[in-house]
């Protein structure tokens, strides 16, 4: 059987660094793997996730976009490949919206829940994989970056609600979400994420 799957955390929490190794891990099993992201995962999802990256907008209209990006995604790409029995690995998915829009922004969960309904019905991820790490070690990864986008450039406040609030979402649904310590080193991530991948 299919499973979704998805990963989220702070932005440099380190998430994207791992799925090429998750996807290696599914395959080594035999499970044919679909690696997708969001905001993006089809042509005009990727459109959506220039303007969300690098626009200026309301909070609000920033939500819509993520869900109008989601509609596609999960229609054109997510679904089908579950229906064909394919494994799909999203880089982020509605927690990410939770997190962002609701603890980072301030928009209320009530107007996202209501778009969560609208658009994914009672559709949910079968796994999350949260990579939690304290904000001075993922902004301090950041600083790094080459051309930060509109969410790189918050400041520490902005990352520790969101972080908070994947917590959170975390606690309120503990059987679909897995914490991974994203402060180890490399090899202890891997081998969490190695006994992660043997139990689904
Ligand atoms: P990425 O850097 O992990 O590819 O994600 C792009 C940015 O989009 C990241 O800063 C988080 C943000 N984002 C939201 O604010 N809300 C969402 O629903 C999603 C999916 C992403």
């Amino acid at each position: 059987m299919s499973k979704f799957i998805t990963l989220e955390g702070v932005d440099g929490a380190g998430k994207s660094t791992h799925i090429p190794t998750i996807a290696n891990l599914l395959r080594a099993q035999g499970r044919e793997v679909l690696v997708t992201r969001e905001p993006g995962g089809t042509p005009l999802g990727e459109k959506l996730r220039g303007l969300l990256l690098h626009e200026a907008m309301h909070p609000d209209t920033e939500s819509l976009l993520m869900f109008a990006a989601r509609r596609e995604h999960l229609e054109q790409v997510i679904k089908p490949a579950l229906a064909r029995g394919v494994y799909v690995l999203s880089d982020r998915f509605t927690d990410a919206t939770f997190a962002y829009q609701c603890g980072g922004r301030g928009v209320s969960a009530d107007k996202i829940r209501q778009l969560e309904t609208w658009v994914q019905g009672d559709f949910q991820p079968d796994l999350t994989l949260l990579f939690d790490v304290p904000v001075s070690v993922s902004t301090q990864r950041l600083a790094g970056a080459r051309d930060p986008d509109r969410f790189e450039r918050e400041n520490g406040d902005f990352f520790e609600r969101i972080r908070q609030a994947y917590l959170a979402r975390a606690a309120d649904f503990p059987k679909r979400f897995r914490i991974i310590d994203s402060a180890k080193t490399l090899e202890q991530i891997t081998q969490d994420l190695e006994s992660i991948v043997l139990s689904i």
